[in-house]
């Protein structure tokens, strides 16, 4: 297994609808132990496939770090969603602080629907369907945004956004210390070119 490095939040990848994705090989299972490897090394509940420039819809999440200590969550453990689709259950919203690997040092809070019910194939490609609640519904849809070209900031007002420029400013150039390998997109450009 390896440590991928993570692309940052400028990163046109992010912001492409990702592919669905076909048929199981080997290299897709490589790529998902590679996923929770980095996942786990960033101390990251989530990634998708965007953030390590692989627009493909799959993200990997394990939520249980957060749940652990609430009383009532239900623990996971790790989960491989392929080609998820989830809808509200409800009208009811929840707002709490989010983070994100590829905008490392940003937390800001998000209101989202409090129950999704999803639909995905696991990483053996069986349809499952479950209905999550609380701190797991929120990394999904987080990470579902992902798949989607969506950025949890996004939802943010412009007057939020603009309090955080400096700091965006910092993560494209690549003069932070996430903790973790990141793929600046400067360096993306660079090599390209
Ligand atoms: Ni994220």
């Amino acid at each position: 297994m390896s440590i991928l490095p993570i692309v940052t939040y400028n990163d046109p990848v992010l912001r492409q609808k990702a592919a669905a994705l076909t048929e199981n090989t080997p290299e897709l299972q490589q790529l998902i132990d590679n996923m929770f490897e980095t996942m786990y090394n960033g101390q990251g509940v989530g990634l998708a496939a965007p953030q390590i420039g692989e627009s493909v819809r799959l993200f990997v999440i394990d939520a249980d770090p957060f749940t652990q200590d609430e009383e009532g969550e239900e623990n996971f453990g790790p989960m491989v969603f392929i080609n998820p689709e989830f809808t509200p259950v409800g009208d009811f919203k929840t707002a709490t602080d989010e983070g994100c690997l590829s905008i490392p040092g940003v937390r800001e809070s998000v209101s989202r629907p409090e129950t999704i019910q999803v639909k995905w194939l696991d990483r053996d490609f069986k349809p499952q369907e479950q209905t999550f609640s609380g701190w797991v519904s929120r990394v999904i849809q987080h990470e579902y945004d992902h798949i989607e070209g969506v950025l949890f900031i996004d939802y943010l007002g412009s007057f939020r956004r603009r309090l955080l420029r400096s700091r965006l400013t910092l993560v494209e150039t690549g003069e932070v210390d996430a903790g973790y390998p990141i793929r600046p997109k400067t360096e993306t450009a660079a090599k390209q070119a």
